[in-house]
């Protein structure tokens, strides 16, 4: 799968993409992870990407000129017959498991990440397909907001987890959010892991996992547990 990320901000990618599992990812060719700086397509002499908006207001705005050019660039140079364009904003659908799926089948994502008061809309209009938010608070760009999109897709393709990593069984599976996880030692600071554990008795430890799964989802997200009950 490829991402294709324009931003105003390309070092901010670098070091996160070359951690951990994504640095995995990326090694291993199952991700591939291209990064735009906008400025480098604008034709203006100084460079400029954005400009004061028109009806008066604060802020700046994204101009289109370069924003639109750094799109075709990227699908004319990987020749992208359908391309899906993301762009990040507190106004998008928000986030969330499912959309995350739905991306991780998609050859190639191109994300927009915006600042200031965001892009010119005629952008949006001629460009982007989905508008993403990652939660109702306002950030200063659109390139965390990406980096969580990356990450969140990432994982679940084939590969990029190894099967101790495996999310078979991780929060929001059937709507309902994960169970507790103890290692060692036994008992720390007074406090002890629950026998049903150290029990070996798997049919239990699976009741107990559920049971507490339940409990959780009901107490913090009831809007999860109404799902989970469907
Ligand atoms: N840009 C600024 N805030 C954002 C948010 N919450 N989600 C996505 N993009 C953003």
């Amino acid at each position: 799968m490829r991402f294709h990320i324009m931003t105003l901000f390309p070092e901010i990618f670098n070091s996160y993409m070359s951690e951990s599992i994504m640095k995995r990812a990326v090694e291993k060719e199952i991700i591939e992870v291209y990064v735009y700086n906008i400025r480098d397509f604008s034709t203006n002499k100084h460079k400029k990407v954005d400009d004061y908006p028109f009806g008066g207001g604060a802020g700046m705005v994204m101009t289109p000129q370069p924003i639109y050019d750094t799109y075709k660039h990227i699908i004319d140079t990987h020749n992208i017959k359908e391309p899906r364009v993301i762009y990040l904003t507190p106004k998008g659908k928000v986030h969330n498991q499912t959309i995350a799926q739905e991306f991780s089948q998609i050859d190639d994502v191109i994300l927009l990440c915006g600042h200031y008061e965001g892009v010119d809309q005629r952008i949006i209009d001629l460009i982007v397909t989905d508008e993403i938010s990652i939660g109702d608070y306002v950030l200063t760009g659109g390139e965390l907001p990406a980096l969580i999109l990356i990450d969140s897709i990432s994982r679940l393709i084939p590969g990029v987890l190894n099967q101790n990593e495996s999310f078979e069984e991780e929060s929001f599976k059937d709507n309902l959010l994960e169970y507790p996880h103890y290692t060692r030692p036994r008992e720390f600071n007074n406090l002890e892991v629950p026998d049903v554990l150290l029990s070996g008795n798997h049919k239990n430890i699976e009741k107990w996992r559920h049971d507490e799964s339940v409990r959780i989802t009901k107490e913090r997200r009831p809007d999860l547990y109404k799902k989970a009950c469907k």
